[in-house]
């Protein structure tokens, strides 16, 4: 019998913490945009004794994504994913913010919808960005609901409306979030879970270049004003990925988990303000 898939989508900071906590005794499907890394990821883990294969996606890419899919699923039953890829407003202009943290969410979140085994789970990184907007409610219905391939053609999400990559990165955060809630029902139909993280700071590649740009200060106040008051570490999205994708959360899909050390908690009791940042 073919041994259990996990596939990791996106070979970063996150990525491969969680691939290294949790892809032991299964085959995994490593997935990243930029093949370098992505082979020199396989190469580093597959040398400390993990089964795993690595396959190049463009997650903004249809096709990409169905092939990840199908690859994975000719491997074995796909019992896990983590969808860990996406830029940053630093990394990326507004365009490929959308294309890729929000309409690479939505495809992906329908591709392995698709292939998922029976009881199996995935988890998406969001952001706590998601949690930072006010959104009017048809708005968010309509993030939530859009078919797949009509995003990007939302009016609000127009060259014209949307100017600003840090504002895109959050509404496409939201939108992970929303999409996960709508994708739940569909996953249960194979009582498959699906739920997102909501990350704070976190010290990766791509945390690191956010804290060394303009927008670092308005960051580190966030940090001192949190209740944990420190970086979250790529090994506490990997914990709560692990419980997220584990079968004793088996009650748990549609929803996410805010793993920020308390920032959001100091937004909203009033300790910390956005404005002026
Ligand atoms: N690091 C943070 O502080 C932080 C905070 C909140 C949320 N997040 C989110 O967490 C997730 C993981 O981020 P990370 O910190 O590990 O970043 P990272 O930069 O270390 O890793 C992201 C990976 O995504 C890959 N990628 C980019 N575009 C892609 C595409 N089109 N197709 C496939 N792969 C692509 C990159 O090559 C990279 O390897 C992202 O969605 C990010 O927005 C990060």
């Amino acid at each position: 019998m073919s041994k259990a898939v996990l596939v990791i989508i996106g070979s970063g900071g996150m990525g491969a913490a969680i691939a290294r906590r949790i892809g032991y005794g299964r085959t995994l499907v490593l997935a990243d945009f930029d093949e370098a890394k992505l082979e020199t990821f396989t190469a580093s883990i597959r040398g400390d004794g993990y089964d795993a294969v690595s396959h190049r996606v463009n997650v903004s890419d249809r096709a990409s994504v169905a092939s990840l899919a199908d690859t994975a699923a000719m491997l074995g039953p796909v019992t896990g994913v983590a969808h860990t890829a996406g830029v940053s407003p630093q990394q990326a202009p507004v365009s490929a913010v959308l294309a890729v943290d929000l309409l690479g969410t939505a495809i992906v979140l329908e591709e392995f919808e698709r292939v998922i085994a029976e009881g199996g789970a995935g988890v998406v990184i969001s952001s706590m960005g998601g949690h930072m907007g006010a959104y009017p409610a048809e708005l968010e219905q309509a993030l939530a609901n859009t078919p797949t391939d009509e995003l990007l053609s939302l009016p609000f999400l127009s060259p014209e409306a949307l100017t600003n990559a840090g504002a895109a990165y959050s509404i496409a955060k939201r939108a992970n979030q929303l999409r996960v809630t709508a994708a739940a029902p569909k996953w249960g139909e194979k009582e498959a879970r699906i739920n997102s993280i909501s990350p704070g700071i976190i010290s990766t590649p791509m945390g690191q270049l956010e804290l060394a740009s303009a927008t670092g200060d308005a960051m580190r106040a966030m940090l001192d004003a949190s209740a944990m008051k420190r970086l979250g570490t790529p090994e506490d999205i990997a914990n709560a990925t692990e419980f997220l994708l584990d079968p004793r959360s088996s009650f748990i899909t549609g929803t996410d988990l805010l793993v920020d050390g308390g920032v959001i908690a100091a937004l909203k009791s009033g300790r910390l303000s956005l404005a002026g940042m």
